[in-house]
């Protein structure tokens, strides 16, 4: 498979589920696991630019395809626009959902640029986080819109 642009190739057993391969064998820990059981979303990856739960993919799936995890957001050293929202809309506390919470939001904003705040609420949906209440997580996400967009006019806030 291809893992944020770069071509991995291990042999695996069949059963070792891509969350496992990403974080273990790869070192890619940024990629969270938290319930194993495909409720809280802070697994999330994109698997050929949709994101998944990687603790419901099986690795061996992955094979052949392309894989993105949170430390390929960056771009030449540059933090990409969902980062810096959260960093500037305190979009985090303990941090633990945030890998996932950023692939997502970096998807939905690929798909629509300037989504509604229902719309985002509706993206992270899948997505538990037990520190921020979701507001801050809503406003991040609006000020990477705004960002993208340079229609943000006030510092922190889109
Ligand atoms: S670890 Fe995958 S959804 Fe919780
Ligand atoms: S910031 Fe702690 S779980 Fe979301």
């Amino acid at each position: 498979m291809t893992v944020n642009g770069e071509e991995v190739t291990r042999r695996i057993e069949g059963r070792l589920l891509l969350v496992h391969f990403l974080r273990d064998q790869l070192g890619l820990t940024g990629t969270h696991w938290g319930c194993d059981t495909s409720n809280c979303g802070a697994c999330v990856v994109w698997l050929d630019d949709e994101p998944v739960k990687s603790c419901t993919v099986l690795a061996a799936m992955a094979g052949g395809h392309e894989v993105r995890t949170v430390e390929g957001l960056e771009l030449d050293g540059e933090l990409d626009p969902v980062q810096r929202g959260f960093m500037a809309c305190h979009g985090l506390q303990c941090g633990f959902c945030t890998p996932g919470m950023l692939m997502t939001a970096r998807a939905l904003l690929d798909r629509n640029p300037s989504p509604t705040e229902q719309e985002i609420r509706r993206a992270v949906a899948g997505q538990i986080c037990r520190c921020t209440g979701y507001a801050s997580i809503v406003r991040s996400v609006q000020w990477a819109a705004a960002e993208q967009a340079g229609t943000r006019t006030t510092q922190g806030r889109p």
